[in-house]
């Protein structure tokens, strides 16, 4: 699939990203050399996810200008604060070699160990670091991830730019309408993570049944059907021909069977 999302500051961001969670760092620079063979050229990764170095020296290694990749990173989620958002960034930059990101995300709008909690304020001074480093020219786009409406509402009250991206978990099953809706209404792109329900959904017989029926495999129906509800599937894989397959989603999925899809159970609750 060609073509890319475009946010309200008016930067494109290609239609699928190669999603590098759970891509330990010995393994991130064959995926991601794979994917950029494939014609992937928008790999999505964080400081937590400890591949940051070997993601960079990909893309560094591999025939393509660098303002032809879109780098997404993110700052880790227990990283609160003005200072400390900036250090994270400069820790980002040098581990991918790069000297600016396309896209810099929020990770979460809480420590993960402590999901849930109020850090509000935490968050408010870390966007403001972010909104420093883009008028500085350091990242071409900012945005949140697992962010609820309350979160980002917090954002857009007390902050100049509304962020551009919300990453959240999406798939089949997991619709979140409310915030998709809040997204749309404020032109925030949402980016599905785990499109595959981490794989959870692959052998659901239901999904088989519709594959089958449109001769692509449950991972092209899970993929495509993120773009039908204009998110942007971030899949991943280490494996060559899922590589190849997660972007070739170029069918229609039709109006009833959408509805039937929109109708799952979230499989992992
Ligand atoms: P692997 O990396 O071994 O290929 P998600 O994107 O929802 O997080 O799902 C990722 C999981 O789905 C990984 O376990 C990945 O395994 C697997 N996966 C990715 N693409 C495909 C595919 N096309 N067919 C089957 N499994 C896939």
């Amino acid at each position: 699939i060609k073509g890319n999302f475009v946010f309200h500051n008016n930067v494109e961001i290609p239609k699928i990203g190669f999603g590098t969670w759970q891509i330990p760092n010995d393994e991130a620079y064959d995926s991601v050399t794979m994917a950029l063979k494939n014609g992937y050229t928008h790999i999505d990764t964080a400081l937590a996810y400890k591949n940051e170095e070997n993601v960079g020296k990909a893309i560094k290694e591999f025939d393509i200008a660098r303002e032809d990749v879109f780098i997404t990173s993110k700052l880790p989620a227990q990283t609160k604060g003005f200072d400390e958002t900036l250090a994270a960034f400069n820790e980002t930059i040098t581990n991918l070699g790069v000297d600016y990101l396309d896209l810099y995300l929020i990770h979460a709008p809480w420590p993960w160990d402590e999901k849930g909690k109020d850090c509000t304020e935490g968050n408010i001074q870390s966007w403001k670091a972010m909104e420093q480093l883009y008028n500085e020219g350091k990242i071409r786009a900012i945005g949140v991830s697992n962010f609820e409406v309350k979160d980002l509402q917090a954002i857009i009250d007390n902050c100049d730019i509304i962020p551009m991206v919300n990453q959240i978990p999406f798939y089949v099953g997991r619709d979140q309408e409310e915030l998709l809706e809040f997204c749309k209404k404020h032109n925030i792109v949402v980016e599905a993570y785990s499109p595959l329900a981490t794989g959870e959904l692959l052998d659901h017989s239901d999904i088989k049944k519709m594959a089958e029926k449109y001769d692509v495999t449950p991972a092209q129906l899970l993929i495509r059907y993120c773009l039908e509800r204009e998110t942007l599937p971030l899949p991943k894989s280490t494996h060559e021909e899922r590589i190849i397959q997660n972007k070739q989603v170029d069918f229609k999925i039709s109006d009833e069977d959408l509805k039937e899809l929109k109708g799952f159970e979230d499989i992992r609750k």
